[in-house]
């Protein structure tokens, strides 16, 4: 699997990530900044205070569109899961260091392993707050039944995973600017030009 190749300098013509998981990496990337900046905005306000600034109707609005945005991001997100083991990823450049390699891995696996967790932590503690589970116009099913102190531990555990996944995020767009400075092979594998 490891085909090496060097990666500075080079135009064309080097292994990338197939054309739909590319797309779904930049959808996704738009939708989690959607999510966690009106997710923050929704736990910082809180529903009363949000009311009171922008009136009922708006309020409700955000909320579900909160949660429609989460439960399109597990959806899209199980999907890349599926295209990425099914298609497997292009072998890294022969000059990344060991602990660079280690380092990417580990990056993008946890925030695989987050940004699906978050949707489904965000879902069962807005059932177990006794909320609904809006996916657009539709009510989903709670999964768990209605449970006040289950509610408050769910979004806390809702925040602490946003606050990993913002500080992963901070690692994985570092490491991906390092990589357009240099001008190597990297964000090339990514990017949606041809
Ligand atoms: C990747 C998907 C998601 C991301 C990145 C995300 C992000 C966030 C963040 C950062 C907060 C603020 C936490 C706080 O300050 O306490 C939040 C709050 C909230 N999230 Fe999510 N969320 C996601 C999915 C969901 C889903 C699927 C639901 C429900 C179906 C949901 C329901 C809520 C609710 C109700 C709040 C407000 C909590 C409060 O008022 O204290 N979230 N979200």
């Amino acid at each position: 699997m490891s085909t090496d190749y060097p990666s500075v300098g080079v135009a064309s013509g080097l292994p990338r990530h197939s054309f739909p998981l590319r797309v779904l990496h930049w959808l996704i990337a738009v939708l989690l900044v959607f999510a966690l900046i009106g997710g923050l905005t929704l736990g910082t306000l809180g529903h009363e205070r949000l009311v009171e600034l922008v009136g009922m109707d708006m309020a409700n609005m955000a909320y579900i569109a909160h949660k429609t945005l989460g439960i399109t991001l597990l959806g899209l997100m199980v999907l890349r899961l599926l295209v990425r083991l099914l298609q497997g990823t292009p072998p890294y450049a022969v000059d990344l260091s060991g602990f660079q390699r280690f380092m990417s891995r580990s990056v993008h696996f946890l925030l695989y392993v987050l940004v699906i967790a978050m949707p489904i932590v965000g879902w069962l503690a807005t059932a177990a707050a006794g909320f609904p589970i809006n996916f657009f116009t539709w009510e989903l099913p709670p999964l768990i039944a209605e449970d006040p102190a289950l509610a408050e531990q769910l979004f806390q555990a809702h925040m602490i995973v946003a606050l990993c996944i913002i500080a992963l995020l901070v690692l994985h767009i570092g490491a991906g600017l390092r990589h357009k400075r240099r001008g190597d092979w990297v964000m090339h594998r990514i990017s949606l030009s041809r």
